[in-house]
């Protein structure tokens, strides 16, 4: 076949046709694929009628029309559903590539599904990368955030195209690096999104605070004003468009079932961060807060038998507010960080978090101001304990903390967040615990052995404590 494109991609749900028109509309031809599947027939003709000024793209409802008409060695980017829907499409797949091919699996797949898929592909001398994409229909389309994981020639190859399309920083570098070997690019898009599940449950925890004294313009106003300071990010931004939007007379935030769904990537965070032994409490927090509010009968039920207290409507001071925010969102960080450390420690990835920062800082749906420090933060630490001014912050704004907490138990508001945020750091900042009892308890039901504060720790002890 004569002419053939640069770059392909296949499944043309809402992500992948808004990724093929930012690739095409970067000047690369690009070969699309959907299945012709009932109810799917016309996506590809659909697609390419609405966007007909794009000379530069061809599409096929035949697989193996659409592998021909790519240059080689092929590069081609998945955008369907992850799973099983994954393997059964590598399955068709493989027996029409060829050697050297690169396979981009752009969806949220789980970082070890990706570490199997690319040892799998390997034996046929197929490259893999699991690339994390972040910043929703809007990002795809205009700039996202991309972590690539996979071999470094590889990603060599395709950097061409993902480099153009991704995302520019503010020093117009792409948001898109070459993040590591395996699934590391997927294990860094899924922490993203534990950091992602527990910065939107504080601003959820914050918006039912504020709701006890504030409409919801009012609510807008001040988040409106932080967005413009250091709090600013992507998500207190659209928050401040969300509460203002209206259906009527009535504010459409308030129509909407307070029942939060949830894919699995903030689950998974949760669950390798206790796999790897982080204690990322933030993460964890924002996914139970999530599955609590999905008990909603429970909750209605639950809510007509206990005894309430009358809202005292009094205010916080929004000063106070922000400061806490602050500091739950440096925990939050920086505990998202330190699972990103320890997994590159444990599978030896050598990940560059400031350099994943920097991939952060625009594009994708954790962007905000404190992202653009992080990058320098990063630059000479792996934990933003080790700095003395982030030590100082948080112990000056402890007490906002506190404050917070105090104000929720009294209105009767579950804080999840803040909670996680203030008990992470007194924990980690209290030279004397609770564990010596628990070990107690562990050599006496189970003769689990503890060590003693005045002897060597590699020995030792058990009792007989009857
Ligand atoms: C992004 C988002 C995106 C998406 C996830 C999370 O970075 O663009 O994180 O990947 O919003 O699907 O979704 P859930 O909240 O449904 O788990």
């Amino acid at each position: 076949m004569k002419n053939r494109s640069f770059f392909g991609v296949i499944g043309l749900g809402v992500m992948g046709k808004s990724l093929a028109l930012n690739i095409a509309g970067k000047g690369h031809t690009l070969s699309v694929y959907n299945r012709s599947v009932k109810g799917e027939e016309a996506v590809v003709s659909d697609f390419l009628e609405e966007n007909n000024d794009m000379q530069n793209i061809k599409g096929f409802v035949s697989m193996s029309k659409f592998i021909d008409s790519i240059q080689t060695p092929r590069k081609i980017l998945i955008m369907i559903k992850a799973g099983t829907a994954l393997d059964d499409l590598i399955k068709v797949l493989l027996p029409l590539l060829s050697a050297n091919d690169i396979v981009i699996d752009g969806g949220n797949s789980h970082y070890l599904d990706t570490k199997k898929r690319s040892d799998f592909l390997k034996a046929y001398n197929i490259n893999f990368i699991g690339a994390g994409i972040s910043g929703g229909q809007e990002g795809a389309k205009k700039g996202p955030s991309i972590m690539p994981g996979g071999s470094r020639s590889s990603y060599e190859n395709v950097a061409v195209v993902l480099e153009s399309i991704a995302a520019k920083d503010k020093n117009g570098k792409p948001c898109c690096s070459y993040i590591g070997p395996d699934g590391s690019g997927h294990f860094v898009k899924m922490v993203h999104n534990g950091i992602e599940y527990a910065e939107m449950q504080l601003i959820a925890e914050m918006y039912q605070i504020l709701s006890v004294f504030m409409s919801n313009e009012d609510i807008a106003k001040v988040f409106e004003f932080w967005n413009k300071g250091e709090s600013s990010s992507y998500l207190l931004e659209i928050t401040t468009n969300i509460l203002r939007k209206k259906e009527k007379d009535s504010y459409l935030v308030d129509l909407i079932l307070d029942k939060a769904g949830s894919k699995g990537t903030g689950s998974w965070s949760s669950k390798a961060a206790l796999d790897i032994g982080v204690p990322n409490t933030m993460m964890n927090a924002a996914v139970f807060a999530r599955y609590i509010s999905s008990y909603k009968s429970l909750r209605k039920l639950l809510s007509k038998q206990v005894k309430r207290r009358q809202y005292r409507r009094v205010e916080i001071s929004l000063a106070v507010l922000e400061k806490a925010y602050y500091f739950a969102r440096i925990i939050n960080h920086n505990q998202g960080f330190q699972l990103i450390e320890q997994a590159s420690l444990k599978y030896q990835w050598e990940l560059n978090l400031s350099e994943i920062a920097r991939v952060w800082t625009n594009g994708c749906i954790i962007k905000s101001s404190l992202m653009n420090e992080l990058v320098r933060n990063f630059n000479t630490t792996t934990s933003l304990f080790d700095n003395r001014s982030i030590i100082k912050d948080l112990n000056v704004n402890e007490d906002a903390v506190s404050e917070v907490i105090k104000y929720v138990v009294s209105n009767r508001i579950a804080a999840p967040n803040f909670c996680a945020a203030y008990n992470y750091w007194i924990g980690i900042t209290t030279n004397q615990s609770s564990a010596n009892l628990i070990q107690a308890q562990r050599d006496y039901f189970g003769a689990h052995t503890y060590n003693r504060i005045d002897a060597p720790l590699d020995v030792f002890f058990h009792t007989n404590w009857k």
